[in-house]
């Protein structure tokens, strides 16, 4: 888990480098694909957001997060593990309230906190980069019976790939703005083995949808999966 600190280091550094992280407004929408504008929006995270405790596992550089504080009055904590993320979302959107940005890897935050969520997403994030085994019970413990985990990944299919064949992680990159390449593990689920994986921890699979992009040729992009804590 550790090995994958540097890469997700070098592509802040590089990004931090690329431009200033200066106040940005707030997103009019919640993202959850590769092509903005697409799928649903921060409803599937639950009805009334309003007061509610949500927790991003894997924030970045805090766009999300800061759309649900905002738009939906939710009190929203943003996990990550790279420091300079951090620092940068704080830039971008530290003045607003209800929002509270926190440096640290998901599994360790997950265990050391003993708040409970009243939904738990992840964008690209946690989910998917971290061993499901450790990670979704982790997220079941924290989060409110009957309440939602939801997460977004790379599809395991994307670019014609198959997903995985057992539990254990794939290689897959991260590109850097300077279109360098550094290697990471990912966990590449089809919606069968996450819905046991999820089953296995406590939950509930309600819906598995996936998404295209039309500049990355005919395959599915993004798997958005979406369960309930039992
Ligand atoms: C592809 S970015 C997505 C960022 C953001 N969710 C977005 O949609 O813009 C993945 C993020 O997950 C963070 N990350 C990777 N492994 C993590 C872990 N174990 N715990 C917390 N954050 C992690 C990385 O530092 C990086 O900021």
């Amino acid at each position: 888990m550790l090995a994958q600190a540097s890469p997700w280091h070098a592509h802040a550094l590089q990004r931090t480098a690329a431009g200033l992280a200066e106040p940005l407004s707030v997103p009019a929408r919640m993202e959850w694909t590769t092509r903005p504008g697409q799928g649903p929006g921060a409803e599937i995270l639950g009805p009334d957001l309003r007061g509610k405790r949500l927790l991003e596992l894997g924030c970045g550089p805090g766009h999300n997060a800061a759309h649900l504080a905002t738009r939906h009055g939710s009190h929203v904590t943003g996990v990550d593990l790279v420091g300079l993320q951090v620092r940068r979302a704080r830039s971008h959107y530290g003045r607003l309230n209800n929002l509270t940005y926190v440096a640290g890897h998901a599994l360790h935050y997950l265990h050391a906190t003993d708040e409970q969520f009243d939904a738990i997403y992840s964008v690209f994030g946690a989910v998917g980069l971290v061993a499901p085994e450790l990670l979704l019970p982790a997220i079941a413990q924290r989060l409110t019976p009957g309440r939602v985990l939801a997460f977004s990944v790379p599809h395991p299919q994307r670019g014609g790939r198959s997903p995985s064949g057992d539990d254990r992680p794939r290689r897959d990159h991260v590109t850097l703005p300077d279109r360098t390449r550094l290697p990471i593990a990912r966990w590449e689920f089809a919606n069968d083995r996450w819905e046991r994986h999820l089953s296995r921890a406590g939950f509930w699979l309600t819906s598995a949808q996936e998404f295209h992009d039309p500049r990355m040729g005919h395959w599915p992009t993004t798997l958005l999966i979406r369960a309930r804590k039992l």
